[in-house]
């Protein structure tokens, strides 16, 4: 029988992957097979993916129109690509090559799904059950038109493009990581409209749903349900002094849970909605007091993460909802590290992937007569000044103490169980193999131990994506200590920092040279 005569049902699904920055290290024109640096969580991935999927490659070598390298060249180097897989199991189907630079608007250049369509054609693909990996924001759209659903990559160039991607888009730190989603999610739009339906579903009966935000998971309830929001405060052993922040899907909702909106949060909610700022207002009497702990006030924030609206405006209630971890821990950024802390404890998972801000959202409080930093956090103190004039941080001088600090604020969060300690230069660790070292950016000098670089290229934006799910890692990795490097205070700086300082209180906080504050300890 001939592919074109094939019935529907016999369509085999596919994964399309780009290859420089998705599968191998992007480094630049690769014309030398003997460069290939294959990333250790592609084989894993594939192997995993290989139970349901068949594989292609789609790249664009627009080095070969440049005259950087040739055709043949770029061949060379799939072919060792190839056969590298094959001996760990791994087959590709088929490898499709656009050699045209990125302007030359050519049929198979993307985001046009040229090569999809002929995969289609002649390997009986079903294009509305495959997927497109890559590292690049028109990696992801290039199956848009003909229904493949495309999820994007933070490796390779994926960190540096991201602010270009459509916030409704689903990212994740490797290629594992969105193998496991593509395996739980067969049926991508549906599956995940369907998770987010349940989820509703759970919050409307009173149950807890954990989803997905632009910084860190959520544990939700129905923020009027006081029996509801009790329920969080069990899972995640929370003290009960301790308010939550009410999640809204329309500036509406604010109107009814707080008393009064002044303008300067109207201001805000207009610059920086929907997105990581949550501000704290004098509250409605229908607000229950569980959720402010009985305080005057409540904090209300609208997520940037689409899924997390539509969760909201489905379930037709505000959500009460903290960061989905245990009580002093790290805060989680996939739905991965809900799974490990809080397996068992909440009703539904909704998997959106990797958090893009990766650290909480800033906490503003509005009740005083000035403006007060209670926490920082996605939207830097800088921004929050440029749209309403100056605001206090408590422990600055000033009369910044009247609002008081966040009770939510303790000295001591965010702990991992290894001992942290935080310095401005970590280079007197390079010689400890027990060490684990997260470095801002790539180090000048040889570490011995385990090292995590947070941004290769030095923005603290994708510094703050990595940080939570770093300190994870190299929890896990049995070390005597675990030493962070400062970052710079610019944008989301402030916030990584204070989150490393919390995490380093449990421990003891590093003062006056490296090692000392250990025996202090
Ligand atoms: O990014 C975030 O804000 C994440 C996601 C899930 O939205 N949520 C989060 O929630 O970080 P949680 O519970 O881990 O932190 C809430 C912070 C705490 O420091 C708490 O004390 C403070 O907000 N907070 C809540 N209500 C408050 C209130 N009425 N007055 C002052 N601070 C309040
Ligand atoms: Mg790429």
């Amino acid at each position: 029988m001939n592919l074109w005569q094939q019935q529907p049902s016999e369509l085999r699904p596919a994964v399309f992957l780009d290859r420089d920055g998705t599968l191998i290290e992007d480094v630049g024109a690769l014309g030398d097979p003997e460069k290939i640096r294959i990333y250790p969580e592609t084989v894993s991935a594939l192997r995993l993916l290989a139970k349901r999927y068949v594989f292609f490659v789609v790249t664009n070598q627009s080095c070969v129109a440049k005259g950087e390298i040739t055709r043949e060249e770029v061949d060379g180097v799939n072919k060792r690509l190839g056969s590298m897989l094959t001996a760990r199991g791994i087959h590709i189907t088929r490898w499709y090559v656009c050699p045209h630079s990125r302007e030359a608007k050519c049929a198979c250049a993307k985001p046009s799904p040229f090569f999809l369509k002929q995969a289609a054609r002649q390997y009986g693909i079903d294009l509305k059950k495959s997927f497109i990996l890559g590292d690049h924001p028109s990696d992801v759209y290039t199956g848009d038109a003909v229904g493949t659903y495309g999820l994007y990559v933070m490796t390779g160039h994926g960190p540096r493009h991201i602010h270009e991607l459509e916030p409704g888009r689903i990212v994740f730190h490797t290629l594992h990581d969105a193998a496991r989603w593509i395996m739980g999610h067969p049926e991508h739009v549906r599956d995940l409209e369907k998770s987010i339906a349940q989820g509703a579903e759970v919050l409307r009966g009173g149950g807890l749903t954990v989803f997905p935000t632009e910084t860190v998971y959520g544990l939700g309830a129905d923020a009027y349900n006081a029996e509801a929001v009790k329920k969080i405060f069990k899972a995640k052993g929370r003290p009960y002094n301790d308010p939550l922040i009410v999640h809204v899907a329309d500036t509406g909702d604010v109107d009814k849970l707080a008393a009064e909106v002044p303008a300067k949060a109207r201001l805000l909610m207009k610059h920086f909605w929907p997105g990581p700022l949550t501000l704290v207002l004098r509250k409605s009497p229908d607000v229950p007091d569980l959720v402010t702990a009985s305080a005057p006030t409540v904090a209300v924030r609208m997520p940037a993460n689409p899924t997390a609206r539509k969760l909201i405006a489905t379930a037709g209630c505000p959500v009460a909802a903290p960061s989905a971890n245990l009580f002093g821990k790290t805060s989680p950024t996939t739905a991965e590290h809900v799974r490990l802390q809080l397996e068992g404890r909440y009703d539904a998972l909704i998997d959106g992937g990797a958090c893009r801000v990766g650290v909480e959202s800033t906490v503003l409080s509005l009740t005083g007569t000035r403006p007060v930093l209670l926490r920082p956090g996605g939207i830097s103190r800088e921004a929050l000044e440029e749209t309403i004039g100056s605001v206090d941080v408590p422990g600055e001088s000033g009369p910044a103490e009247q609002a008081g600090e966040s009770p939510g604020m303790l000295p001591s969060h965010y702990a991992p169980g290894t001992l942290f300690l935080l310095v401005d230069d970590a280079s007197a660790y390079a010689g400890d193999e027990d060490t684990g070292v997260i470095l801002f950016t790539s180090p000048s000098i040889a570490y011995k131990g385990v090292t995590r670089v947070l941004s290769r290229d030095g923005s603290t934006a994708e510094a703050a994506s990595n940080l939570y799910r770093v300190m994870r890692e190299l929890d896990e990795c049995g070390l005597k200590r675990i030493v962070a490097e400062r970052l710079p205070r610019d944008g989301v700086g402030a916030a990584v920092n204070d989150r490393m300082t919390r995490a380093a209180a449990r421990g003891t906080l590093y003062k006056q040279g490296p090692k000392k504050a250990e025996t202090r300890a």
